[in-house]
């Protein structure tokens, strides 16, 4: 038994107790979500539902299950959101972005009727110890970089093999940011969020419905 048995069997329960016919449905991002996309696709009423996906990597996944699209002026029609998390801490807020998708994933989580959330136990911490990633716009990096340094951020630009810019679906900038400790994670996301060229913040504060937490020993639990 695997931490991979344990997120196939949550992605499972949480598609037998969460989608119903005729629903809207946000797909998150990540290998995670496409665990619960695919779980989906074998769903006798798939036909029934329209999903909003969170980037191409997750829309890919969906065509690929048979699933319907619906247009985003949907989004305020979501009935629940599925999608992974890079850190949950004690409090349940959560980091998000690590694929970069973080944009589309603030704009389904908070407009969702239901939040439902899946990640591996190593993912649960007592408080945030990995960067935040920050979407910005490229002409703001530089200007941008230095007001996150001020806020006592230390940025880097996520870049890919051989240096080039990692460049978001929104076609912007990552700055991957190290904060000596984040204690109020709300204020944090809303300190951050008003400096200008900045499109989006990889804190969650928003409290889910449900927590999965996939184990090494190929169980789960799930948190309300
Ligand atoms: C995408 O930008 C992220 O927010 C993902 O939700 C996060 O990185 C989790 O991905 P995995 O499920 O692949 O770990």
């Amino acid at each position: 038994m695997s931490l991979q048995d344990a997120i196939l069997k949550l992605a499972r329960d949480a598609v037998v107790k969460f989608v119903r016919k005729d629903q809207v449905i946000g797909l998150g991002s990540g290998s995670t979500a496409a665990y619960i996309v695919r779980e989906m696709a074998s769903l006798d009423f798939k036909n029934t539902l329209e999903c909003v996906p969170t980037s191409l990597q997750i829309k890919v996944e969906a065509e690929k299950g048979g699933l319907r699209f619906a247009d985003e002026s949907m989004v305020p029609d979501i009935d629940v959101v599925f999608d992974g998390a890079d850190q949950i801490d004690a409090g349940f807020n959560m980091i998000k972005g690590g694929g970069g998708a973080l944009m589309r994933e603030k704009i389904l989580i908070s407009a969702a009727k239901k939040v439902v959330i899946a990640a591996d136990e190593g993912k649960f911490v007592k408080s945030f110890s990995r960067s935040v990633p920050i979407e910005v716009h490229p002409m703001a990096r530089t200007a941008a970089a230095g007001k996150l340094q001020k806020a006592g951020g230390r940025p880097t630009m996520r870049t890919l093999d051989k240096g080039y810019p990692f460049i978001t679906e929104n076609g912007n900038v990552i700055l991957d940011t190290t904060f000596a400790s984040i204690s109020d994670p709300h204020r944090t996301e809303m300190e951050l969020k008003s400096i200008a060229g900045v499109v989006e913040v990889g804190i969650f504060t928003r409290r889910a419905d449900a927590y999965y937490k996939a184990k090494a020993d190929g169980t789960f639990e799930v948190i309300y």
